[in-house]
């Protein structure tokens, strides 16, 4: 492909959580990784639970320290980055996570919690970032009502706007989005992802986007990497991945994700068919042992 360029390199990456008397319970959670994330690029992370997905997020956003091995974003050392340097590439990268509301601050409003995030890139002018708040909270598809609202005040998905409109606040070029739709209803996923997708498109965003949804991740991803045990066990375009599977890892975590659809589907079907006689047996079950 022409035109391609590296936006973070990875290399050898390592990272193990430790606990206890002198670090004495060790859990390795990164595992000699490399990579490369493509300028423009949604490169997806996949793996089951505990693989080390967040943790590998996290390292590239500096919010955790790696035991060693090397990164680079847009050709800058990320690992040596020190206070303003750092301050000044955070601006630049931001995290979305499964979670929404705790990702937000309860005591504050979404318009101040959006004019933070302006400050903190520098817009100095009320008025200017006044307009901001506005278009901001357009883009993210809320009116500017919302604005004077808390987030307990919000449902999960205007929650999860808002956070993107946090995030946008900043003018980042990376964004690592961690499970960002797996709390919420599919409806509203559907719409959240839709509208990741169109920002990335006129932002030009990066994006490492985490999921253990293989259907959102054949949808949002370019590329996919795939994780387990703390390593990165295949790398390639989603499409190729997801129909060739190089890796027997890969290719388990594919099936397991069809027999589940499967399943889901065969419950759905037998719940639609027939009801009330399943709800009604049950009931009477219950009934007759209570009465027992
Ligand atoms: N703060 C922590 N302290 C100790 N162990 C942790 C911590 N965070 C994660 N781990 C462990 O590291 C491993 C990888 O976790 P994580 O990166 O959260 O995986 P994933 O996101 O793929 O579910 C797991 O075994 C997990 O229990
Ligand atoms: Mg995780």
């Amino acid at each position: 492909m022409s035109g391609v360029s590296t936006m973070i390199e990875v290399s050898d990456l390592n990272k193990t959580y430790r606990r206890g008397l002198f670090g004495s319970t060790a859990t390795p959670a990164v595992s000699d990784v490399s990579f490369k994330i493509n300028r423009g690029e949604c490169l997806g992370l996949i793996g089951e639970s505990g693989s080390g997905k967040t943790t590998l997020g996290k390292l590239l956003l500096r919010l955790i320290e790696p035991d060693s091995g090397t990164a680079t974003f847009e050709g800058t050392d990320l690992f040596a980055l020190k206070n303003r340097d750092l301050r000044r590439l955070r601006l630049k990268m931001q995290m979305v996570f499964q979670d929404p509301t705790s990702s937000l601050n309860p005591c504050m409003t979404v318009e101040s919690c959006i004019d933070e995030a302006l400050k903190r890139r520098g817009v100095r002018d009320r008025k200017e970032r006044e307009r901001e708040r506005l278009g901001l909270m357009e883009k993210v598809g809320l009116g500017p009502e919302f604005l004077r609202r808390y987030p307990y005040e919000l449902s999960g998905g205007q929650t999860q706007r808002v956070v993107l409109a946090r995030a946008l606040a900043v003018k980042p070029s990376f964004i690592v989005a961690d499970e960002p739709t797996s709390a919420l209803d599919v409806s509203v996923q559907a719409q959240v992802l839709h509208l990741m997708k169109n920002l990335q498109a006129e932002y030009g965003i990066t994006y490492l986007f985490i999921s253990h949804d293989l259907d959102v991740v054949r949808y949002m991803c370019d590329r996919v990497a795939v994780m387990s045990g703390g390593r990165i066990v295949e790398i390639g375009e989603t499409e190729s991945v997801f129909n060739r599977p190089q890796h027997s890892f890969t290719a388990s975590l594919i099936h397991q994700n069809s027999e589940l659809d499967t399943f889901l589907k065969e419950k759905t079907d037998s719940i639609s068919r027939t009801p009330s006689q399943d709800l009604i047996s049950d009931q009477r079950q219950e009934t007759e042992s209570l009465t027992q």
